[in-house]
């Protein structure tokens, strides 16, 4: 059995033996949180200025040691550092043992009143505020993208459904405001989830704090925290923030998912209600005439493994005694893949979204069949003085009439429409038009093509608070 170098690890005093070679590529972090390495650095770095401060460490001391922290990271930075699973557990001990190398004995002062629970609680955060700062921006970039769409298409028609079935018509702009509130309200829970995120657990040390002299606040001043963690076992045991995160992930790609399939239907011959860019589909090995959706296919199928991500973060942590465990390495696996998935999908889904092209014909044409102008005849009589469950009824039996006929409800005559009620004058025809169905919804919220363009001004007015917020 191989073992490794003795002094590679953080910890060799005690034991009699170095760490077996199978032990440490069992146990190893580093593939996954070598990303984490710019984190690692800044985090040590505020932590070292601030020791010198408060007289921790002697000046010069603390000054060797940042340099060297900044050489290790440009040459990380320029690829002459590369990750090396075979001789490090994890970042932490890969920058530690880098700047050993570099500036000797000295380095070892910059563990002072740290422990890599604190450490690695740190790291995370930071990257953590990243990923979701650019979640945020592509929330923005898509919400921005689809209110272009709905500006564009805010009196085109089309069919809006329950059950999938065709119920009363709506315009495009309208179905596509739906999913920017969606995105706004990812966008506000990303802010929210942000602000919980924004916590310095550094000073915690092990679990129980550090006998000396930390100024905390400075180190969180330092690296942009809002607040210093309240208890320190709390500090390094706490990962809801990492659930909250792939929290944030997972309703996103909920979202994502629902738009993706609904571009999948309408991208059907079925539907013909628009095409998908040729950038964005693939074609068929064997059958030539195909165009298939697959970007819009896969984000749908990547939600699942968002969704998987987040059980395993709540698994994780679920029934773990206080404080650090080495279970807790597990976390950045599920982060670092739920994030990477989600920008992923965001990204190509604007790009789906920003070159669909539109079949307005065919929704036009589609918004006007299956009798979508019947509840607006049925408030017609409503608005006769019949009680609404009774104008229901009339209305049903007027539609079983058309069916059994194979026409539609502007294809009765007067005489034909009285026979059902007397109610009925001839400014019915008016009521059986679907820009009379849409005008007429003109209420707040509502689809009327008016109230579609004030929505699309209110949300770009919101858009653009949350764009100023992120930066
Ligand atoms: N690689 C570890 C992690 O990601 C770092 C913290 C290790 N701490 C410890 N006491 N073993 O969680």
């Amino acid at each position: 059995m191989e073992t490794t170098k003795k002094g590679a690890t953080l910890w060799g005093g005690r034991f009699d033996k170095p760490l077996a070679g199978d032990m440490l590529a069992f146990s190893t972090s580093l593939p996954v949180d070598w990303r984490l390495y710019r984190e690692d650095i800044a985090g040590s770095l505020a932590h070292c200025r601030m020791l010198a401060k408060q007289g921790i460490v002697a000046e010069a001391e603390a000054d060797a040691i940042c340099a060297g922290l900044a050489d290790v990271l440009a040459k990380i930075e320029s690829g002459a550092i590369v990750p090396n699973a075979e001789r490090w557990e994890d970042v932490h001990s890969a920058v530690e043992d880098l700047l050993q190398e570099r500036i000797g004995a000295v380095a070892g002062k910059l563990h002072t009143a740290r422990s890599r629970n604190d450490q690695v609680a740190t790291d995370v955060r930071l990257w953590c505020r990243g990923a979701l700062d650019l979640l945020g921006e592509q929330l923005c970039r898509l919400q921005a993208t689809l209110l272009d769409h709905a500006e564009t298409h805010a009196a085109t028609p089309m069919p809006g459904y329950t059950h999938l079935q065709r119920a009363q018509p709506v315009t495009f702009g309208h179905h596509l405001l739906a999913y920017v509130e969606m995105f706004s309200r990812d966008f506000a829970r990303s802010r929210e989830c942000r602000a919980r995120v924004n916590v310095l657990p550094l000073g915690a040390a092990a679990l129980a704090g550090a006998p000396y002299p930390l100024d905390r606040a400075s180190v969180a001043r330092e690296l942009g925290f809002e607040a210093i963690a309240a208890n320190s076992m709390d500090a390094v045991s706490d990962r809801d923030f990492v659930i909250e995160a792939l929290h944030v992930c997972s309703l996103i790609m909920t979202h994502l998912s629902r738009l993706a399939a609904e571009v999948i239907l309408w991208s059907t011959a079925e539907f013909d209600f628009v095409e998908i860019d040729d950038a964005y589909a693939t074609g068929s090995s064997i059958m030539p005439q195909k165009k298939n959706p697959d970007a819009a296919e896969l984000t749908r199928g990547k939600a699942g493994r968002v969704f998987g991500d987040l059980f395993a973060m709540l698994t994780l942590v679920e029934g773990l005694p206080l404080t650090y465990n080495r279970d807790l390495q597990e976390d950045k696996e599920a982060l670092f893949d739920g994030v990477d998935t989600t920008a992923a999908c965001l990204e190509i889904m604007d790009a789906v979204m920003g070159s669909l092209r539109v079949n307005t014909a065919r929704l036009a044409e589609a918004a006007a069949g299956g009798f979508s102008t019947a509840t607006d005849l049925a408030d017609y009589l409503v608005k006769k003085g019949l009680p609404f469950r009774e104008a229901h009824t009339v209305v049903g039996n007027i539609v079983r009439c058309c069916l059994d006929r194979g026409c539609g409800l502007g294809e009765l005559t007067l005489e034909e429409y009285q026979e059902f009620s007397k109610h009925i004058s001839t400014d019915v025809f008016e009521v059986n038009t679907v820009s009379g169905s849409l005008a007429a919804r003109d209420i707040p919220g509502g689809t009327a093509p008016s109230r579609v363009k004030a929505a699309i001004e209110t949300a770009r007015a919101r858009l653009g608070q949350d764009r100023a917020a992120l930066t």
